[in-house]
């Protein structure tokens, strides 16, 4: 084999909540991950020795700064690696927009240059080095529906969820995950979720309701410093998907959508008025 072309999904987050501050300085988390089929292209090759990085994105930095980077640095790390690898990220996924898209790129680098390389490294390893990378990074190395604790990092996989259709939309602004987080501790918003009730409702695959108390307790800062989420939550609301939240640490806005809508959903798409933003339709997987 020549070359691994991996498949790196996105994810958007049911529920987000906030326990507490670590002594590690991060959050302790509770919230359902969810993987969606947008996705980026992972191209893994072998070169002579180093770590090269290239993308067809403007946006992203493709030395040591990219997650990616240190993916393939902490494998290398691991093993008696002898030579080097080439990287090519084909880019789908908005950057910096709560979809986890650094994150997963690197979970796809961990993975595939374990396949590659056969590395046989433990499933085991494999985690260990993803929750080094990031906390988003563990579970995009098992896509499906998760329920995260810790930092994000402890997961528990939940039987599939029902398909949905779910549209994404992205204002043309970057947040800084971490700035968000500092902003929420200084904030006294009180937004509670009813943890327990939701996951029996994944558990028992009924239906998601918004009224059932789906949440992100980010999205109040967000929205504060980035009133599109408002804005865009708004148009989507107003056309009836009632499921519409905002993802991680934002700014994109989703809606979950029953698939018999699909008509409704391809007209939203088409007809959407806000020239500067990303839009697409995407599904649960
Ligand atoms: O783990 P990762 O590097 O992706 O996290 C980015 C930033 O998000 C951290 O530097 C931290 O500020 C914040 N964060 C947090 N608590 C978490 C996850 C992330 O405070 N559980």
């Amino acid at each position: 084999m020549k070359q691994l072309s991996i498949k790196a999904y996105a994810k958007i987050n049911l529920f987000l909540n906030i326990k507490g501050i670590r002594d590690d300085g991060y959050h302790e988390l509770e919230m359902v991950m969810q993987s969606i089929n947008l996705y980026d292209n992972i191209k893994i090759s072998s070169r002579k020795k180093g770590i090269n990085i290239e993308t067809n994105s403007n946006e992203i930095p493709v030395g040591k700064d990219n997650l990616v980077y240190k993916a393939a640095q902490k494998i290398m790390g691991k093993t008696n690696f002898p030579k080097g690898v080439s990287i090519f990220i084909d880019k789908n996924i908005p950057v910096a927009a709560g979809l986890a898209g650094g994150s997963t790129d690197a979970a796809a680098v961990i993975k595939g240059m374990n396949e590659f390389f056969n590395l046989n490294l433990e499933k085991d390893t494999l985690h260990d080095i993803a929750r080094q990378v990031g906390s988003d990074v563990p579970f995009c190395l098992n896509p499906g529906t998760a329920y995260a604790t810790g930092r994000g990092d402890e997961l528990k996989y939940l039987s599939p969820i029902k398909t949905y259709k779910v549209i994404l939309v992205k204002p043309p602004v970057m947040v800084s995950t971490k700035k968000i987080y500092e902003m929420y501790d200084k904030s006294n918003y009180n937004i509670e979720i009813p943890v327990k009730k939701l996951l029996e409702t994944i558990k028992n695959q009924r239906p998601l309701n918004i009224k059932d108390g789906w949440a992100n307790v980010l999205e109040p800062v967000t929205k504060n410093i980035v009133k599109d989420v408002e804005k865009i939550e708004n148009i989507l609301k107003n056309k009836g998907f009632d499921f519409t939240l905002m993802t991680g640490s934002g700014p994109t806005v989703f809606s979950l959508v029953d698939k018999s809508r699909k008509e409704l959903i391809e007209k939203t798409i088409k007809n959407w008025q806000r020239e500067q933003d990303f839009i697409t339709l995407a599904e649960t997987i």
